[in-house]
């Protein structure tokens, strides 16, 4: 009877840990919907595509209408951008976001299934459009709140790693100086609303930009143990290690709450240093696998990540950045991959 019924509840612990562990990985990965190509295919077959293919996440660039009534009632869970030629406009101008969110949100909610908005990609602190970043979020912000979509819909900005001043060991993390004057109020927007900040994480160009320091193997998550061991922390793979410095910077920062999602990580296949078929195959997949894990220092916690990109874009500039699709433009995969 003891056998029996170890048996059972082991079964059922198994069950259990199926149904959990399932949907976890398979809600956690996206991909980024790139159009800067002239041979891409109608954003109609780029959904079927994505649904052909069980991704259940996007993040768009803009609102591109076609791209928007092509996505009702599809499920897919969205990233939509505010390009950063709108943002004077939405950040010194309420009616112009409230008129924004009204024409690209309001009128394809709820058959579109929006999640963030990003105001701005990779603007701080460089760009010049940096200082509209937080005025144009909290426009946004307003006009959601009044279209009663402030718990549905969240609003963020997108950024790289190179805010962080410091970032090794990832317990030194950091936000520049720079960084920090742009974020420390945008952290408190984020906390205020219990929203995320967006983050693009490239392992690809630290290991481009130092592969005498960095082994290939640790960008690739295919080193066979810890690489780099930080406190109580051991990190195997440098994604992990980018996503903690991000979060040692939160913390430091006074806003440890803030998730992180990842909006942007992949791998070239063609074009440059590094870049091969194998190796971004290599990448992408295991950084599939490996999401629903979470980071050492967010054990166990889901990471939400976007894949970059669906397709080759030839409109980029040349190089690597032509070839981070996972796709070619005639729907073609660059390589097998299971979403
Ligand atoms: C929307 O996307 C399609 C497909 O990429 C493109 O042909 C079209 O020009 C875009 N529309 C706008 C307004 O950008």
């Amino acid at each position: 009877m003891a056998t029996r019924k170890a048996f059972f509840v082991i079964l059922i612990a198994l069950l259990i840990s199926i149904l959990v562990a399932v949907p976890t990985r398979a809600q956690s990965i996206g991909v980024c919907y790139g159009m800067l190509g002239n041979n891409l295919p109608q954003p109609t077959a780029v959904v079927n595509l994505y649904r052909s293919n069980g991704i259940g996440r996007m993040r768009l660039y803009d609102p591109n209408q076609t791209a928007l009534r092509a996505l009702r009632n599809s499920n897919i869970q969205l990233i939509m951008d505010v390009p950063r030629t709108e943002l004077q406009s939405l950040a010194s101008n309420p009616s112009a976001a409230a008129n924004w969110v009204q024409a690209n949100v309001v009128a394809f909610w709820p058959s579109v299934s929006f999640r963030y908005i990003a105001v701005g990609n990779e603007l701080i602190p460089g760009d010049a459009a940096a200082q509209y970043v937080l005025p144009a979020m909290r426009n946004v912000q307003t006009a959601l709140s009044s279209a009663g979509l402030q718990n549905q819909i969240k609003v963020s900005t997108a950024v790289d790693t190179g805010v962080l001043g410091q970032s090794f060991p990832p317990s030194n993390g950091a936000f520049s100086a720079a960084a920090q004057a742009y974020l420390a109020p945008i952290l408190q927007f984020l906390r205020g609303n219990n929203a995320p900040l967006l983050v693009n994480v490239y392992p690809y160009f630290s290991y481009a930009d130092n592969p005498s320091q960095i082994s290939l193997a640790y960008a690739l998550f295919t080193a066979g143990g810890v690489v780099v061991q930080d406190g109580q922390f051991g990190y195997q793979n440098l994604f992990d290690a980018q996503v903690d410095a991000v979060y040692a910077a939160l913390e430091k920062a006074g806003s440890g709450s803030v998730v992180v999602v990842v909006s942007e990580s992949g791998w070239p296949s063609a074009g440059g240093f590094a870049a091969s078929v194998s190796n971004a195959q290599t990448y992408n997949q295991n950084l599939i696998r490996h999401v629903g894990r979470g980071t050492p220092r967010r054990a166990g916690r889901a990471i939400e990540a976007y894949l970059f990109a669906m397709f080759n874009e030839n409109q980029k500039s040349p190089g690597v950045e032509q070839n981070f699709g996972l796709f070619y433009p005639n729907g073609q995969p660059v390589y097998p991959i299971s979403l």
